[in-house]
């Protein structure tokens, strides 16, 4: 077993608030300072994951939470689909998104993003570590330094030897990730951060479950494509085909 993290401040602590880092598509995340009431020179810095509410449309509502951007559910049933949902009627309810059914996507996805980061964490895979979860937020790991965060893989400006030293780092993780039975879902340069020589894979909300989803394995086949392709255009030129049947070898093992 992978041991607790130890930089993590323990109960009972404040929580002060140091900023907006990024207001995304389905999430806003803050920085946030926790110092330990019993000892105020423990502190710890956490990323919070601030999830625009599914389902919540209406401007108000989203910029009175600080939020922009509304998202909807259209991709949701796609990548649930297969997800345990045992009784026939929570399936329909589902299928055919009544208020139901759309309830219970949204009970799901809250804590989706933190059992999965939970699972591959403990497998070793370069995740920030999952804090905890509530109703529409999610502490996590905050990667970076207190005068700024990491940059995404995208933005990182990685000379030729990093960025060969960052893909076999990647398809280490994805090994990892599909060992540990997932699909990351929506994997890109962008979802991939770069911090202390090494890259660390974020935004896991939409991953899937390989042997649960029909489509599970063409969401891996798409990640990998996208990795490569984004490689492809900075010299480093991989087939996406190979690496995509070295991963089969991982899966349902
Ligand atoms: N733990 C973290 N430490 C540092 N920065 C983070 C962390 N988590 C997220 N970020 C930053 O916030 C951005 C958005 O996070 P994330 O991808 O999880 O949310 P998102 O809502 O899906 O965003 P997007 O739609 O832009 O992909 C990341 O690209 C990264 O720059
Ligand atoms: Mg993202």
């Amino acid at each position: 077993m992978r041991p607790e993290p130890t930089w993590l401040v323990p109960e009972p602590y404040t929580e002060i608030d140091l900023g907006t880092l990024k207001s995304g598509k389905e999430a806003q995340i803050n920085v946030v300072e926790r110092t330990s009431l019993d000892d105020p020179r423990m502190t710890c810095l956490l990323a919070r994951k601030l999830y625009v509410p599914r389902g919540v449309k209406g401007k108000g509502v989203l910029e009175a939470m600080g939020l922009q951007k509304a998202s909807t559910f259209t991709n949701d049933v796609q990548y649930r689909e297969g997800r345990q949902f045992r009784k026939s009627r929570d399936r329909r309810a589902v299928e055919r998104m009544s208020t139901y059914g759309k309830r219970l996507l949204q009970d799901r996805w809250t804590n989706h993003e933190h059992d999965v980061m939970e699972k591959l964490w403990a497998n070793g895979a370069s995740v920030p570590y999952p804090v905890s979860y509530g109703e529409d937020v999610f502490y996590l790991e905050y990667v970076g330094a207190p005068d700024g965060a990491a940059p995404q893989l995208a933005g990182a400006r990685l000379g030729r030897d990093q960025l060969e030293v960052a893909w076999e780092q990647l398809v280490d993780g994805l090994r990892t990730i599909t060992a540990t039975g997932y699909a990351h879902g929506d994997l890109s340069a962008y979802n991939v951060l770069w911090w202390d020589d090494r890259v660390w894979f974020i935004d896991f909300p939409q991953a899937v479950d390989l042997a649960e989803n029909p489509s599970g394995l063409d969401f891996l086949h798409r990640d990998v494509a996208n990795l490569c392709e984004w490689f492809k255009r900075r010299g480093v030129e991989r087939d996406p085909e190979e690496v995509f049947a070295d991963l089969l070898g991982y899966a349902f093992g």
